[in-house]
């Protein structure tokens, strides 16, 4: 049972194709069911503008889309009439980028007679993890940080999505991207940022930990780009002034991420956490997390590295699930079957999966 899974929600064009029938057997690990995967990164197309275009994506998935189909299809040996379903990135993103990727699905989909299959893309990000040789079972706490958003959820189970905190306003991506900026490295930031790090002595500077002692589980991002700012305007910037403000400002948000989760899992009572999304990427919040997790007593799980940041093969592997639970309880097979519409929706609250 092979589902496709195309991902265009941002500036990453993600194709994956996964069968179900491997990946999702009695007693198998879900990594075995992913059969191809390819990924167009748009990196340098945004490179000179600092940040994402929207409109400039868009274009390029229109470009790019189509061949890295036929890439994957290719690679896998596989025809597009096997395929048992079309998943695709519904939301939230930005709105023409998602446009390509929903209808393509939609048209794949209606041409084969199959189901289009709408995920959640930080559902998608919850649910890699899944897909490292060790994968956690449900009940776990997941970190979600990217350069969208920044969340602890509690996960009971495929679709049930409790939030437990969440940013006040910039997300731990975005502020790795902002304060990289202002440290003049090129977009993305954050792996630009740790590289930088890595050579900064720790100490020299001190930067707030924002919310560390709230006593909930949400957090606050921006303040931290601000105190950088005021950083680089006292101090004459040479080439270890920028790595050791880099340095400070990546242990200031791994310290607040990792007392979070900490707390995160005392408060839940469970004993697995999960990180997904592109931040989960960073060398040192991993470092720390499994340190935590050893003294804690809890495990930490993360999705191969190339599985961090955006990618199709989460969203095929989304698919796959979610076709699952539909054959399994015979609702919405009809409905993703229906021709003629599609849609996507460029906000979309993860929560509300869960009272649907
Ligand atoms: O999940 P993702 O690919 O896209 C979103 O859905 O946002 O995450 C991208 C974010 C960017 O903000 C990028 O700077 C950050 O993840 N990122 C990192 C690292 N790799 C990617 N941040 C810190 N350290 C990294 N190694
Ligand atoms: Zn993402």
């Amino acid at each position: 049972m092979f589902v496709l899974g195309i991902e265009t929600s941002c500036d990453e064009t993600g194709v994956a194709l996964y069968d179900a029938a491997r990946g999702l057997a009695q007693g198998a690990r879900p990594i075995a069911g992913l059969l191809a995967h390819a990924l167009h990164s748009q990196i340098e197309l945004h490179d000179d503008y600092g940040g994402v275009v929207p409109e400039l994506a868009s274009r390029d998935h229109i470009r790019r889309l189509l061949p890295l189909i036929e890439v994957v299809m290719g690679r896998a040996g596989a025809d597009v009439k096997r395929l048992a379903a079309v998943a695709y990135t519904e939301g939230p993103g930005l709105a023409g980028a998602l446009l390509v990727g929903a209808s393509v699905a939609a048209s794949l989909a209606f041409a084969l007679g199959i189901p289009a299959i709408g995920i959640h893309h930080l559902e998608g990000h919850l649910l890699s993890p899944l897909l490292a040789p060790e994968p956690p079972r449900f009940p776990f706490v997941a970190l979600l940080v990217s350069g969208g958003h920044t969340q602890l959820m509690r996960v009971s189970a495929l679709g049930e999505y409790a939030l437990l905190g969440e940013t006040q306003d910039d997300a731990a991506g975005e502020a790795f991207d902002k304060t990289a900026k202002l440290l003049g490295l090129p977009y993305p930031g954050g792996p630009a940022l740790a590289q930088l790090a890595r050579g900064g002595q720790s100490g020299r500077f001190q930067l707030p930990r924002p919310m560390i002692a709230s006593g909930d589980l949400d957090f606050s991002f921006s303040g931290l780009k601000t105190a950088v700012l005021l950083l680089t305007r006292q101090q004459a910037m040479d080439a270890q002034a920028r790595a050791d403000v880099a340095r400070a400002f990546e242990e200031a948000v791994v310290d607040v991420l990792v007392a979070k989760c900490i707390a995160a899992i005392e408060a839940s009572g469970l004993d697995r956490l999960v990180v997904a999304g592109g931040v989960g990427a960073n060398a040192r919040l991993r470092a720390a997390l499994d340190a935590a997790g050893a003294a804690g007593g809890f495990g930490v799980h993360y999705p191969p590295l190339e599985l961090c940041t955006d990618n199709g093969a989460m969203i095929a592997f989304a698919g796959a699930l979610r076709l699952r639970q539909m054959q399994d309880s015979g609702s919405g097979i009809e409905e993703s079957r229906k021709p003629g519409g599609f849609t996507v929706r460029p906000r979309w609250d993860l929560g509300s999966l869960s009272r649907a």
